[in-house]
């Protein structure tokens, strides 16, 4: 897969975490420990967010899925965990987003076992079941975004 170096760069300012407020982190994903990282941020802002352990967990899940493509499938991004706290509603919102080759058919990517790589392709499918709200936006040649959020019950 070739990848636009010069594109993919604005993503990546510094590698590793590069924005750690008590409210929102950010990271880059370029390499495989910075999926655990973007797990670690999850967990480190979901009591905040009034995440349950289940709600934390299954986000935790999520969120390593979309890291996980960002280096499979686009090789590097980065990713924005923040906590969202309004009157009457609190959680966490979680964005990845990556410069790389980006999906041409978004519907049939989000099916069970549909992958273009060696993957399960049930990493956007699961990803989607276990959080309360999902966006993917991509299109070929223009890079992906994935919005997740997990609500407080
Ligand atoms: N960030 C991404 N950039 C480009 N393509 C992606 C990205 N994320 C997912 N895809 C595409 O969507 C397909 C399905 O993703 P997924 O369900 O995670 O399955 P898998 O990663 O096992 O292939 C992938 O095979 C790939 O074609
Ligand atoms: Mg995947």
């Amino acid at each position: 897969m070739t990848v636009d170096r010069a594109r993919n760069s604005r993503f990546q300012p510094q590698t590793g975490i590069f924005a750690d407020t008590e409210r929102c982190v950010r990271l880059s994903i370029c390499e495989q420990v910075d999926v655990a990282m973007a797990r670690k941020a999850v967990r480190q802002l979901a009591p905040q967010g009034g995440l349950s352990d289940r709600a934390t967990h299954a986000l935790t899940t999520a969120v390593s899925e979309i890291a996980q493509n960002i280096l499979t499938h686009a090789r590097a991004g980065e990713l924005i965990v923040r906590v969202i706290d309004e009157p009457g509603r609190r959680g966490l919102i979680v964005i990845g987003r990556d410069a790389g080759p980006g999906i041409g058919d978004a519907d049939r990517a989000m099916q069970d076992g549909y992958s273009t790589g060696e993957g399960l392709g049930l990493g956007l499918p699961s990803a989607r079941r276990l959080v309360d709200d999902f966006e993917l936006v991509s299109d070929s040649g223009c890079g992906t975004t994935v919005t997740l959020k997990k609500w407080a019950s």
